[in-house]
């Protein structure tokens, strides 16, 4: 070793030889950590719905897409017609016979970036047709694999006899003998006789809970597993739409899913560089599923709804505000919601519910207006929503918009915010898509909040890290250190949702995301783990914890460290962040226990990487994942060494001596 590194060796140890003493005091336990503090926000952004979340295969099944065999390569003699039998989506094609027994008429849908299928499972094909004379006819369908060196492209057939002149719906099951990332679903006809077709569906049967019309397992899965509170829905800039008429309307996306009208997805072509012309959403993930998945993952639901305005980035033009005066369909829509949720059956749209599969109510007790709204625009628009949803559902409380962000937009964003307490709304949506720095800064924002006002809903986080937006480590690391702010105010911040949620590798608008997948896999970025360390962790009460009687917050002589404490009934639970670049050392005292309680079994979770810039990704999806070891414990105190650039979560257990 050269005399320099010597001097560097010997200055990093004599650094983490300081030891940072931090206090916790077991004996003042503060505020209750609400359920809902740690929560998921969802978008159909990224294809998180369609060709994500939602586990239908076809992309344009109701051929409603404007282009109406986009997703679709048709051969032989195929037409489009537009007398179907659903109302809201008349569209659906004719298959006739080519005119030469040589010649094929038929179709294939190329899913979405591929129709992806394993091989033995089993995929549920399912299609509403007829026969136009009344006859007889036969359709084939296949799973294929069209870039195969096989004889056969066909990897599952299936035959459908079609039978009469009413719309019936006949499925059939497709196990096919191989997996395929980029297959796609053909259908021809195999008779004489010609077939009219609507609402081409093909799912896996083991869908998330089994569900038909249901949700792809492994990131239902994924989602469930970080536990979360509370389940933002559907949006984000969804919500609002490109303009009123694009908005989401959440009446369109229940009742039968044949009859759920297309809508445009607002992300289509939100940025010049990446252009999405075929990104709609089926709406076949509705309210009714939203409300159902936030039920099996133990969230409190929660809807947003729109206010009257587009989308404020994309469109503030005056026809794309609803007039004060003409607001009331969009107040009896969210009055409508209330009932949809709660009301029982003998309400009209608690009926509406039953009718779907749940008699009992869902138990909805939060609703959004407005996601990321701003100006005076906002505010009055709002004010007439809260007068009635206050005077009919008093038991319901109300989240308003601090708009896009108390960092580049900080004027707007205290503007709204006092006419959010002026209109004394129950919380206030925050957003920040920031850098490092920002939030690093922003661990104490919390500290100095009104205790009166409303509280909190971190509605939208994530570190956007300058120069790097991707996900990776620093940037997690930054959000875990952010986060220890949240939990040390769980008296004012309520609820907090990292955003957005999911994105397909192929499909993505928007980056850094939590959950990333393609046809076949998927993976949790570091972020993913910061959020379900917090959440599994929640702890049920906030304690005091100190650095020379301060709070951990990364200030001038803290090291880069940020930390915070909780406990429930049997443990103690301390998170730091080590956001420098030396590692730490650590000496945790528990002050203030009681005579007879001992702390037994610690044990740390680490999440830490040796390259700050890395991330998880399809082919290394455990490179950063939470790393368990046992902690040794002595008498009140533990002592530790915190690695550079990393997050520990120490979980002491607590033991009552008889
Ligand atoms: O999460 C992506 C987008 O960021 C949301 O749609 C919007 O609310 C925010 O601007």
């Amino acid at each position: 070793m050269n005399t320099f590194l010597l001097t560097l060796a010997a200055l990093a140890a004599a650094w983490t030889t300081e030891t940072n003493e931090l206090v916790v005091r077991t004996d003042k336990p503060g505020a209750e950590i609400p359920s809902t503090m740690y929560g998921l926000f969802f978008e159909d952004i990224n294809y998180a719905a369609d060709g994500g979340l939602y586990a239908e295969m076809v992309k344009n099944r109701s051929f409603e897409f404007p282009q109406r065999l986009m997703g679709w390569s048709a051969f032989g003699n195929v037409s489009v017609r537009d007398d179907g039998p659903f109302e809201r989506n008349p569209h659906y094609v004719r298959l006739e016979h080519p005119g030469h027994k040589e010649k094929r008429t038929g179709l294939e849908n190329e899913g979405y970036f591929g129709v992806a299928f394993r091989q033995g499972e089993s995929y549920r094909f399912s299609v509403w047709a007829r026969v136009p004379t009344g006859q007889s006819a036969k359709l084939k369908v296949e799973l294929i694999d069209p870039d195969t060196m096989n004889e056969e492209q066909a990897v599952a057939t299936q035959t459908i006899d079609i039978k009469g002149t009413g719309w019936q719906k006949y499925t059939a099951l497709l196990t096919p003998a191989q997996t395929e990332a980029k297959g796609r679903l053909r259908i021809f006809l195999d008779s004489p006789e010609g077939v009219d077709l609507e609402h081409v569906s093909l799912f896996p049967v083991d869908t998330w809970m089994g569900h038909e019309n249901g949700l792809r397992k492994d990131l239902a899965q994924k989602l469930a597993d970080l536990k979360p509170g509370v389940l933002r829905f559907p949006g984000g800039c969804i919500v609002e739409g490109t303009d009123l008429e694009t908005r989401y309307r959440w009446k369109n996306t229940i009742g039968p899913v044949e009859n759920r009208p297309l809508n445009e997805n607002r992300w289509q072509h939100s940025f010049t560089y990446r252009f999405f012309p075929d990104y709609y959403q089926s709406c076949g993930l509705g309210f009714y599923e939203f409300f159902q998945f936030a039920e099996e993952i133990g969230a409190e639901p929660l809807p947003i709804l729109s206010v009257g305005l587009a989308c404020q980035f994309q469109n503030n033009s005056p026809e794309a505000h609803v007039p004060v005066d003409s607001l009331q369909p969009y107040i009896q829509d969210a009055l409508d919601l209330i009932e949809f949720a709660n009301g029982d059956a003998s309400t009209p749209w608690g009926k509406v519910r039953a009718e779907m599969g749940h008699p009992e109510p869902f138990g909805m007790k939060y609703i959004g207006i407005g996601n990321e709204q701003w100006g005076p625009e906002y505010v009055e628009r709002l004010c007439p929503f809260v007068k009635a949803l206050r005077r009919a559902h008093p038991e319901i409380q109300i989240v308003g918009s601090a708009g896009p962000s108390p960092d580049w937009m900080k004027e707007e964003f205290d503007y709204l915010w006092k006419e959010m307490k002026h209109l004394e709304v129950d919380l206030v949506d925050e957003h920040y898509y920031s850098p490092e720095a920002w939030l690093l800064s922003q661990a104490a924002r919390y500290d100095a909040y009104d205790r009166k006002g409303p509280k909190v809903f971190a509605g939208e986080y994530a570190c956007h890290a300058v120069g790097k937006k991707w996900n990776h480590f620093n940037a997690s690391l930054v959000e875990a250190a952010f986060m220890t702010g949240l939990e040390r105010n769980a008296d004012v911040v309520h609820m907090a949702t990292y955003a957005p949620l999911l994105a397909h590798v192929e499909g993505w608008q928007w980056r850094p995301d939590l959950i990333w997948f393609d046809n076949l896999h998927s993976f949790a970025s570091a972020s993913y783990y910061v959020q379900q360390l917090y959440s599994l962790y929640r702890g049920t009460h906030v304690l005091p914890l100190t650095m020379d009687g301060k709070a951990v917050t990364g200030a001038e002589g803290q090291n880069g460290l940020y930390a915070s404490a909780v406990c429930d009934a049997d443990k103690y639970i301390v998170k730091v962040a080590n956001t420098s670049d030396t590692p730490q050392r650590l000496a945790i005292a528990f002050d203030g226990l009681k005579r007879y309680e001992v702390l037994t079994e610690g044990r740390v979770l680490m999440l830490s990487s040796d390259n700050p810039d890395a991330d998880n990704s399809l082919e290394n999806p455990e490179r950063i994942v939470p790393v368990e070891q046992p902690l040794h414990v002595e008498g009140h105190r533990i002592e530790a060494e915190l690695p550079a650039k990393s997050f520990a979560v120490y979980i002491l257990k607590k033991h009552l001596m008889k």
